[in-house]
């Protein structure tokens, strides 16, 4: 039993920002009037911007029942996204979060009856199992929702997939499903899904995140400016932002690596705007360093953690 795996899932989602920050944002917080990192590395739902792509997939995944697929680059947002949505399904719906996802099918029960707080029968895997779907199909009957979200889902194997299938759609008296279940990561997780034992998972629904197109990168650059207590959230000028679309192809984890460098080296120059003179040298400097874009864009955030930790120790 991988019982260790369970306090390090909640340690990942739960690690304050402060951690992610690397060595620079405290340096330049005061000089920019802000009171937190604007650009953290860390998923925070709190500065999540609504832009088309991330309202659409959303509004589906409060929408669909069963297994629904959330596909997107690295870096595109679905951790966040999905945070976000275990914030707003929080007060109607039991929502377990799954981001340890080398977990085989029987951990992942007795991870949701730990996490929901269901009495655990000790005896067998399949008597934990019988105890989860009872729950599930109280919850049922009684109109509430239960939602199971397994981030970095392509790490799971294809009998622990397939399993997963079978739950979210147990045959009862009523064809009803039990449990909702969101199954996240990179693109390729579609391509897992495509394995001959998992066809009940190919006709589920799938989303995609896209990238950010040029009129949101500015959104979201003064969006995060913002909700960091920025009162000039126009730091960044025309000509710095355009260096950021073509930086970060619109990726949020990108922007806001390239975004932290430029404040820094706007501090430096004692100047309190960003253009694109700045922003240049702020993409030579990271272009020389760990953090060249298609490093990072293929990073997990997991991945950043690690390396930053590494970087200070
Ligand atoms: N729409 C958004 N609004 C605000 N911040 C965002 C948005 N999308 C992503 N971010 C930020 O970008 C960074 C990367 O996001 P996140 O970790 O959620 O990406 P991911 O798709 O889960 O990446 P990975 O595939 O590596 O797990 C985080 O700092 C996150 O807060
Ligand atoms: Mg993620």
């Amino acid at each position: 039993m991988t019982k260790a795996a369970f306090p390090v899932q909640k340690q990942a989602l739960d690690t304050d920002n402060a951690a992610l920050e690397g060595e620079t944002s405290f340096m330049y917080q005061s000089f920019f009037g802000l009171h937190e990192n604007p650009f953290s590395l860390a998923p925070d739902p709190r500065f999540l911007l609504m832009a088309a792509s991330h309202r659409e997939v959303f509004e589906r995944l409060l929408a669909e029942r069963g297994v629904v697929v959330l596909t997107g680059e690295p870096g595109t947002g679905k951790t966040a996204l999905l945070l976000a949505l275990r914030e707003r399904l929080g007060a109607d719906a039991a929502v377990s979060y799954v981001f340890n996802t080398t977990l085989m099918f029987d951990d992942i029960v007795e991870y949701l009856l730990d996490d929901l707080g269901i009495a655990k029968p000790e005896e067998s895997p399949a008597r934990r199992l019988d105890a989860l779907t009872s729950f599930l199909s109280e919850r049922e009957r009684a109109g509430q929702r239960t939602t199971l979200i397994v981030d970095e889902a392509q790490h799971l194997d294809v009998s622990t997939l397939a399993q997963l299938a079978l739950l979210s759609t147990l045959e009862r008296e009523t064809p009803s499903r039990l449990l909702q279940i969101l199954l996240a990561g990179p693109p390729e997780l579609e391509e897992k899904l495509d394995h001959p034992d998992l066809q009940p998972l190919q006709a589920s629904p799938r989303c995609r995140l896209r990238p950010l197109d040029e009129a949101e990168v500015e959104e979201y650059v003064r969006h995060r400016l913002r909700v960091a207590g920025a009162p000039d959230t126009a730091l960044f000028d025309r000509g710095a932002i355009g260096r950021i679309v073509r930086f970060s192809g619109g990726i949020p984890r990108l922007i806001n690596v390239l975004g932290d460098r430029c404040l820094l080296f706007a501090y430096a120059d004692h100047d309190h705007h960003v253009d694109g003179g700045t922003a240049r040298r702020a993409i030579a400097d990271l272009d020389d360093a760990a953090w060249a874009p298609r490093t990072v864009a293929r990073a997990t955030w997991a991945g950043l953690l690690r390396r930053l930790r590494g970087r200070r120790g």
